[in-house]
């Protein structure tokens, strides 16, 4: 099989990203342009200023990737795009000028669903890193900012299927990492702060409930099937810890204290580890040890209850809560203990970033999968 030099683009939420990726299993080049600075100020991600900073980066970054990987457009031999799942206006910058691109050089043109990306960034690097005898099925949890979703995932000659056996039915858990970051006046996003400042807090000092889900979801699913009742689901659900949270700051009178830090943290350009733990009393610090040992220990518990319910062998933990020193450490202690081979991106490829896009799309460049100059960005596209 002759090499591949897939072009990745990826422009679904707050970061504006290329990367060139070789036959799936190496990486040429990677670029992201982060978005965060021009969202700070509003303590989330604003889409309409997303699809305007997608605008003026994805020219440049696509230039970059190609420089670094010493590929010039002519010499790739595909272009692979998020198609969805992400903000409308966001994901039409990058199909637009994927399709572009596609058009003008003759090249195949790639429509890849952002959460399969997640879940090859790890296959990615395993390839990388010489490990081809992966056991299949895999387990994927990819848990971001917007998802936080468990899959069955195995290959059958070029194709992948994917069957989802778990979602969260309100946010996903990044969100909640973000929201409570917000709440406690530490900015955004969240997750890394908060990643940070755990381990000087106390993860037993505030008991959260993990929410046991007993009911099937009966909301209905654009384009998704009826889930099979005879299949064991493992849902989550974070929007009760997010309120828990929130209580315990009115309980315990801390909105005054939250204020000041806020103010403190807004007047520093880009505040460091120091200037966060300073601002942080011990209640504080205790408060986020706990919620994200909550958090950790619920994702931990309900995806290894997933392993063994499947009898799975080989877990992935992909997104970009799978950052999260203490989720990793978790995972790999917990999988260890269970006999499950637990995977995670690198740090750089669990947050969004177009090689995984670039990685996704090579089994369909193989299947000549190729999408229709006509397609279109789908918010809420499934993965099956
Ligand atoms: O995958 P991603 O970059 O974008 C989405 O597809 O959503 O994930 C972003 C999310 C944010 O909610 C962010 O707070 C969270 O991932 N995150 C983390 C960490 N790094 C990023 N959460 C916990 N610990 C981290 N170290
Ligand atoms: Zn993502």
């Amino acid at each position: 099989m002759p090499d591949a030099y897939i072009l990745g683009i990826e422009s679904s939420c707050d970061e504006t990203a290329a990367a060139v990726v070789r036959s799936g299993e190496q990486l040429i080049s990677n670029v992201v342009a982060s978005q965060i600075a021009t969202h700070q100020p509003y303590g989330g991600v604003v889409p309409e200023l997303a699809s305007r900073e997608h605008l003026k980066a994805i020219v440049p970054v696509v230039r970059q990737a190609l420089a670094e990987a010493t590929q010039t457009l002519n010499s790739l031999d595909a272009i692979a795009v998020t198609q969805g799942p992400g903000l409308a206006g966001a994901l039409l910058v990058g199909i637009s000028y994927a399709k572009a691109l596609a058009f003008a050089l003759d090249k195949p043109l790639i429509a890849v669903n952002h959460l399969e990306g997640h879940i090859h960034a790890v296959l990615l690097e395993e390839r990388q890193k010489g490990n081809h005898e992966l056991q299949f099925p895999v387990l994927a949890l990819v848990v971001s900012g917007g998802h936080t979703h468990l899959y069955l995932a195995a290959q059958k000659n070029e194709s992948w299927t994917y069957e989802n056996i778990g979602h969260t039915r309100d946010d996903a858990a990044g969100e909640a990492f973000d929201i409570v970051a917000k709440l406690l006046g530490l900015g955004y996003p969240g997750g890394p702060i908060i990643d940070r400042l755990a381990p000087h807090g106390d993860p037993s000092a505030v008991k959260f409930l993990s929410a046991q889900i007993k009911h099937p979801d009966r909301r209905e699913r654009r384009g998704q099937k009826e889930p099979d009742l005879n299949r064991p689901r493992f849902d989550f659900s974070y929007s009760g810890i997010k309120t828990a949270v929130l209580r315990y700051v009115e309980v315990h009178n801390m909105r005054d204290s939250i204020e000041v830090r806020r103010r403190v943290l807004a007047n520093i350009s880009k505040p460091k580890l120091e200037d966060y733990s300073a601002a942080c009393d011990r209640q504080t610090l205790d408060l986020v040890a706990s919620f994200q040992r909550a958090v950790v220990d619920d994702l931990v518990g309900k995806t290894l209850a997933a392993a063994a319910a499947y009898d799975v062998a080989t877990l992935f933990v992909t997104g970009g809560v799978a950052a999260n020193s203490e989720l990793r450490k978790t995972f790999e202690q917990r999988g260890a203990q269970e006999g499950v081979a637990v995977f995670f991106p690198s740090r750089a490829l669990s947050t969004d970033n177009a090689a995984m896009i670039a990685a996704a799309a090579y089994p369909k460049f193989l299947a000549k999968d190729f999408a229709a100059m006509d397609f279109s960005a789908e918010a809420s596209l499934v993965l099956r």
